[in-house]
C-alpha cells in the first residue's frame, strides 16, 4: 500500500468500529519519549553496551559466526518465530540456543542481565523497522492459541487483555496512560523496576493486575501471547530498548 493509503488506515478503522492499534511511542509521555530516543538520558544504554561487549566475548563468541552485531538488523522485527524444529523461539529464546547449542556455554536464564543485555543490542538493530513476525504456517496455531489467551477474560477482575489495551487505550490508569499493549519497546528500563526487564516479566505484571495466575517467564502461553501482540503490531516499529515510568 502507498503511504498515502496508510494514512487513510485509521479513519477505515473508525468506520468499521474497530479499534485503531498506534506506536507504543505515541502513549509515552513527552519527558519519557524524549529520553527513550535520547542514549545519554536512557538508563537501558548500559545494558546496551554490555549486550555489545557480550557479542564479542567467549570462544566462539557471537561475533565468530554473525560478525558485526549490526548485522541483526531487522532480525528481532521477526521474533517470536517458530523454529524449524517446531518450537516458538522468543528473541531470548534464540540467544539461549546459541548460548547452549552453538557456544557449548551454560544458558544464561531468563531475566539475567546477561540476556537481557545482549537481547537489548540486538533489538536495537532493528530500532525503527517495521514489525513483521509470520503469522501463516507453523506460526498460525500458536497465533490462535494467543489471540484466545488476549481475548479471555482473566482473574478476579474478570479482565480480557483488550478491555484495557483495545477499548480504554489512551485513558489513564493508576498514573499510566493505557497503550495498545504491543510489546515493540522490550526488553525495556523500567524506572519502577530500576532495571532492564522483559516483556514476559511485563506481562505477569499485567497477570497480577487483574488478580490473575502469573505464568513462567518462557511460558509457552507467554511466548503466543507475544507472538499475537506482535502481529498487532506487524508494520509499526520497533522501538526496543524501551524507556517506562
Ligand atoms: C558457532 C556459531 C554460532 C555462535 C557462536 C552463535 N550463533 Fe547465533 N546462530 C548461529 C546459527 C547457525 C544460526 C541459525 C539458526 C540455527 O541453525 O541455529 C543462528 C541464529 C541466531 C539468531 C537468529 C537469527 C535470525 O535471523 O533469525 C540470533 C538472534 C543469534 N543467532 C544470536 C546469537 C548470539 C547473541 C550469540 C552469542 C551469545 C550467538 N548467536 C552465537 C550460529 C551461531
Ligand atoms: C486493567 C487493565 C489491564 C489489563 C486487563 C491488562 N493490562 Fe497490560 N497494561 C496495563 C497498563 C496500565 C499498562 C502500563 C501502560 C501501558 O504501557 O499500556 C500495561 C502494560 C502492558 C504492556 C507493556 C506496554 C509497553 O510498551 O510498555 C503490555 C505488552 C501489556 N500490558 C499486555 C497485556 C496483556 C497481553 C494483557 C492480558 C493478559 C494485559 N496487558 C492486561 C493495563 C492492563
Amino acid at each position: 500500500m502507498t503511504r498515502g493509503g496508510w494514512a487513510l488506515l485509521p479513519l477505515l478503522a473508525l468506520l468499521l468500529g474497530a479499534a485503531e492499534i498506534r506506536p507504543t511511542s505515541e502513549y509515552l509521555s513527552p519527558e519519557i519519549r524524549a529520553a527513550q530516543e535520547d542514549p545519554s538520558r536512557h538508563p537501558g544504554w548500559l545494558w546496551v553496551e554490555e549486550g555489545e561487549a557480550l557479542w564479542r566475548r567467549g570462544e566462539p563468541s557471537c561475533a565468530t559466526c554473525h560478525g558485526n552485531i549490526a548485522g541483526m538488523a531487522g532480525v528481532a522485527a521477526r521474533y517470536p518465530m517458530v523454529a524449524a524444529d517446531g518450537t516458538l523461539l522468543d528473541l531470548e529464546g534464540r540467544i539461549e540456543r546459541c548460548r547452549t547449542q552453538h557456544q557449548g556455554e551454560p544458558a544464561f536464564g531468563r531475566e539475567s542481565d546477561a540476556l537481557l543485555a545482549l537481547t537489548a543490542a540486538v533489538a536495537l538493530q532493528s530500532r525503527g523497522m517495521p514489525v513483521a513476525v509470520a503469522t501463516d504456517g507453523p506460526a498460525a496455531s500458536f497465533l490462535e492459541e494467543g489471540r484466545r489467551f488476549y481475548e479471555t477474560r482473566q482473574g478476579q477482575l474478570n479482565l480480557s487483555c483488550g478491555q484495557c489495551h483495545d477499548d480504554n487505550a489512551g485513558r489513564r490508569l493508576r498514573g499510566d496512560v493505557i497503550s495498545n499493549g504491543l510489546g515493540t519497546g522490550y526488553p525495556a528500563y523500567r524506572l519502577e523496576w530500576n532495571t532492564m526487564g522483559s516483556l514476559h516479566r511485563r506481562l505477569r505484571a499485567c497477570s497480577l493486575g487483574v488478580r490473575a495466575e502469573q505464568l513462567p517467564l518462557g511460558s509457552r502461553e507467554y511466548l503466543a501471547l507475544e507472538l499475537f501482540l506482535a502481529s498487532r503490531a506487524n508494520g509499526l516499529p520497533v522501538e526496543a530498548p524501551g524507556l517506562r515510568r
